[in-house]
């Protein structure tokens, strides 16, 4: 087992460490040297694509939190209205979808019940369900019109990190190649994220090669009883996932919010010390940056903890930060790839120092095959 854990101490974190070759693995072959995507592996045909009038993505747990983001982009390229839902409420609901719906579900394992079962009732009402899976031939993937491989190797840490990353690349692929197939008049738009994202893999070993203080601030905060985490836009769904970590590992009380809603309620917990993530959208986006930035200012000025994840040299960020978690350069679409890095190592650093078995936590499941 030592071997197969290649000198790291748990397989969480050398899956977190292999985020960079997951990335480029899920990217390879489906770009062709024109920059141009090739998804010849979906066959679902243009034709059936173009008459799409309503995507709803489906999963569960750390996958939920993928299709949150990836709400952001596949709107903002396609322009087909897309609804994100937790496995478990979908079928339950009797939701509206019929031939022109494309569901989308995400799964790392391919075999969470909640998923299969909406994968079911959407094929009922002739829906077509693309899956977007990293386990070759799984049930979810078999039951699936079409699949997209995420190919991040096993994953065998509970916590799902590699699997996260890659399902966001997966679901962009998608939503980049909808918008080609549809014709969209963003080709430079378009041309211009599948240049960045080839850097992805390159920027987050960045991200990891900068652990150290991530860990140092583990350390720090491994008594606190509450961690709370903020984001915005897609820095929203990176709070719900670095929130989610820190409980499923450390079990420790955390909670993400939408950054914009802070005055609906999340304000009232801050108390003095109580440590607050912030993920920052990135220069470019500076009317949300803004806003976010006083964020910030006002929960320092009610004692909280600062922690500020935000752009290299963005200095207004790290302005009220007490502690400053530089994230590379990237445009905003793609800074969940990076800036979810940082708090992957931040859950496992701590849960490791509070003795905590970070690859098999309490109660948990790597998959959950019973509804
Ligand atoms: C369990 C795992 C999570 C995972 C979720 C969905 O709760 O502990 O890490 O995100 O299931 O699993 P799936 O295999 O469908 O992505």
């Amino acid at each position: 087992e030592a071997a197969q854990k290649q000198g790291f101490d748990w397989y969480m974190r050398k899956e977190i460490f292999e985020q960079p070759k997951a990335v480029a693995d899920t990217l390879l072959g489906r770009l062709n040297q024109h920059g141009e995507l090739m998804l010849d592996e979906l066959h679902i045909s243009p034709e059936l694509l173009r008459r799409v009038n309503k995507i709803v993505i489906v999963a569960c747990g750390t996958a939920f939190y993928a299709g949150l983001v990836a709400k952001y982009a596949i709107e903002h390229w396609t322009r087909i209205p897309c609804e994100v839902e937790l496995a478990s409420e979908f079928r339950y609901r009797d939701p509206i979808i019929d031939p022109a719906t494309l569901v989308v579900t995400i799964s790392q394992s391919g075999e969470t019940a909640d998923t299969l079962m909406a994968i079911r009732h959407a094929r009922e009402q002739q829906a077509k369900v693309i899956a977007i899976c990293n386990t070759n031939g799984a049930t979810i993937p078999r039951e699936s019109d079409a699949v997209i491989y995420t190919h991040a190797g096993p994953e065998i840490g509970v916590a799902s990190t590699k699997g996260f990353t890659t399902q966001v690349v997966a679901c962009y692929l998608l939503g980049l190649y909808l918008a080609q197939v549809r014709g969209m008049k963003y080709g430079d738009e378009i041309a211009a994220i599948l240049a960045e994202l080839e850097t992805m893999p390159r920027l987050m070993q960045e991200v990891l090669d900068n652990q150290a203080p991530v860990l140092e601030l583990a350390a720090e905060l491994k008594d606190a009883p509450s961690v709370l985490f903020l984001g915005r836009h897609v820095g929203y769904p990176v709070a719900l996932e670095g929130a989610l970590k820190l409980k499923e590992l450390a079990y420790i009380h955390a909670e993400g919010f939408a950054a914009g809603e802070l005055k609906h309620g999340p304000i009232a917990l801050v108390s003095q010390g109580l440590p607050m993530f912030v993920v920052v959208p990135p220069r470019g986006r500076d009317q949300l940056r803004d806003k976010v930035i006083s964020n910030i200012a006002e929960v320092r000025a009610r004692g909280a903890r600062t922690i500020v994840l935000a752009e290299a040299g963005d200095d207004e960020a790290r302005a009220n930060a007490d502690t400053f978690i530089e994230l590379p350069k990237v445009s905003t679409l793609l800074q969940p790839l990076v800036a979810t890095v940082p708090l992957q190592l931040f859950a496992c650093e701590l849960a490791t120092l509070l003795g905590h078995d970070v690859d098999q936590p309490r109660n948990l499941a790597k998959s959950v095959t019973v509804e």
